[in-house]
């Protein structure tokens, strides 16, 4: 069975391009996202690890960790990295596994075998500082992944951890937030909520973004 929202994440001891990588002393006490692609030396996969180089400072800015993925050998990473960074005009300072056993592909079931038997697809996992899979995202090879809506989602998700509070549709970081339905006590409603909320029906309360 696939992993769900909630799971925890398995843990691995592979090699990558920063060595011998154990996930979990890897990302200690942060937030991690793994994520795999198709293939070395593909046009879409150099594109997307590029926009991932390019976003470390927003990525170390929420504490949280990358790690990519495929199924391709360290030492055809090594030579693909040159590329990403001649051709993406940046740095992949980020460890990029050598699964060439598969072993974490088949435990985070990035192989859909009607999709390729051999190839990982493209499946992106955020987890939490627990090691809980919060957000869970697959998209088929030919279709890039838009990292900045995977900045906004993590965004919501360390919110919601911190205050109590959901995002609505096409939410941004500043944009109004919706108070979880579960908080109904008028106390704590005061104490979490200083600025007040208007309350549009029972179910959708709205609030200014709180301080994170
Ligand atoms: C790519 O990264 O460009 C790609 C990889 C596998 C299939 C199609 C495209």
């Amino acid at each position: 069975m696939s992993l769900q929202l909630s799971s925890n994440a398995p843990n691995f001891t592979q090699d990558s391009t920063n060595g011998t990588l154990n996930f979990y002393e890897y990302l200690g006490d942060s937030w991690g996202i793994l994520f795999s692609h198709p293939k070395d030396f593909t046009p879409v996969c150099t594109t997307e690890l590029g926009s991932v180089a390019k976003l470390e400072d927003e990525f170390e800015k929420r504490d949280v960790k990358v790690v990519a993925l495929s199924v391709d050998s360290r030492e055809s990473h090594e030579a693909w990295i040159k590329d990403i960074n001649e051709t993406q005009n940046t740095e992949v300072n980020f460890p990029i596994i050598a699964d060439e056993d598969r072993t974490v592909a088949e435990a985070y079931g990035m192989i859909h075998p009607e999709a390729s038997d051999t190839l990982t697809v493209r499946s992106v996992f955020i987890i939490d500082p627990k090691k809980k899979i919060r957000l869970t995202l697959t998209y088929p090879a030919p279709t890039g992944r838009n990292f900045e809506e995977i900045l906004r989602a993590l965004d919501g998700l360390q919110l919601t951890d911190q205050h109590l509070v959901a995002t609505p549709a096409n939410w941004k970081n500043g944009d109004n937030v919706i108070i979880l339905p579960s908080i109904q006590d008028k106390d704590e409603l005061a104490a979490r909520f200083p600025k007040g909320y208007e309350e549009l029906t029972s179910y959708l309360r709205i609030t200014a973004q709180p301080e994170t």
